[in-house]
């Protein structure tokens, strides 16, 4: 019988296993239009934290009791619709299953792609370069010879941006990281300058690394490091506000930056967004990074955790920074 992770109970502060429960699912018949499909790889990321909270956001709420739902990647492995195949690999929110019924015209038809693994669609591929390309190039507005500063830069999001400001022609790349083993990768892969924010404070490190100032700060992380990216922000500094992820398992509402009238003296621009207002950019990232994959000038890479009893673990080491890359689950 197909399994399924469900909403045991909602977390406070940070979630724990005894959030999720692993249940049997039913395996119902098709109505028309509808696939089933044996998911393959799903996805696990920071968004899905704020979703565990009964609060009203961008994306619903997840339910009590109902299954988990996220990105993932499967085989039609039945079809009552014309438009999908058995054996096609589709692209689809219905994770943290084994198996997933849904009409075809919500799941999205993929090329197998040699030498990638199917798994390239929830990362290199995917919702975090996209995430990655349009903060920079489009909410950053990077401009060739920037100075950019990526917090969170060994993740899925970060190490993305880090590479692509480099291969759109900024001058320098600086990332900050949780481990020294991440910061070593951080240097491999093209970043200028890294850092361990945990061993010593990001101001200071932050001004070793760009005594020149920053045009660019990529934000996956908020508090000390938004903090810090402001005092070292150049006059008209821009700021791509992509994540807060020191802020998602707060329990008292986090302080604000206590620097927020440099946004004035210095001119700044801070930008929020969300990638998927911003789908039409899509076949725009996937033409530029096929060709640099193919070239190969960007590296990239997965922590894979394996079946769907560990996705709940998989969920919270992401939230602990257990990964380089992007975190997925392979069921
Ligand atoms: N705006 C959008 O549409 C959008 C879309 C996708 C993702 N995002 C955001 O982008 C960010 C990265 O997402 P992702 O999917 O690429 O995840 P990720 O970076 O692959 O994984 C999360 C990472 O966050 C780091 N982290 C955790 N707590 C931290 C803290 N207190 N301070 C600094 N770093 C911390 C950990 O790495 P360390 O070992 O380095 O601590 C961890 O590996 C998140 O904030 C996410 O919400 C935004």
């Amino acid at each position: 019988m197909p399994r399924q992770i469900v909403l045991a109970s909602r977390p406070s502060g940070w979630p724990t296993e005894a959030n999720f429960s692993l249940t049997e699912a039913g395996q119902p018949d098709l109505a028309d239009g509808q696939v089933r499909v044996r998911n393959l790889f799903m996805s696990v990321d920071p968004y899905m934290r704020g979703r565990m909270n009964d609060v009203k956001s961008y994306v619903p709420p997840f339910r009590l009791g109902e299954p988990l739902e996220g990105g993932a990647i499967g085989t039609v492995i039945e079809s009552r619709s014309p438009d999908l195949a058995e054996g096609d690999l589709v692209l689809h929110m219905l994770g943290w299953r084994d198996e997933a019924v849904l009409p075809a015209k919500h799941a999205q038809k993929l090329a197998e792609i040699e030498g990638l693994s199917p798994s390239a669609y929830l990362g290199v591929l995917g919702m975090p370069t996209l995430t990655a390309y349009v903060g920079l190039l489009d909410i950053a507005a990077l401009k060739p010879g920037d100075v950019v500063f990526v917090s969170g830069a060994a993740g899925a999001v970060g190490s993305m941006a880090g590479q692509i400001a480099k291969l759109k022609g900024a001058a320098r790349v600086i990332g900050s990281a949780g481990t020294d083993e991440k910061v070593q990768w951080l240097r491999e892969i093209g970043f200028d300058a890294a850092f361990n924010y945990r061993s010593a404070p990001v101001l200071e490190q932050l001004r070793d690394a760009a005594p020149d100032g920053l045009d660019v700060y990529f934000d996956n992380v908020g508090a000390d490091h938004l903090d810090a990216a402001l005092v070292a922000l150049s006059n008209y500094g821009r700021v791509a506000m992509s994540g807060a992820i020191a802020d998602y398992n707060a329990t008292e509402p986090p302080p604000g930056p206590t620097n927020v009238s440099l946004v004035i003296t210095k001119r700044l621009t801070l930008r929020g967004f969300i990638v998927s207002d911003h789908q039409n950019r899509l076949p725009d990232m996937i033409a530029d990074v096929s060709t640099w994959l193919a070239e190969g000038k960007l590296a990239h890479t997965e922590t894979v955790v394996d079946d769907l009893e560990n996705a709940p673990a998989a969920f919270i080491d992401l939230l602990r920074g257990a990964n380089t890359g992007k975190m997925v689950v392979r069921l």
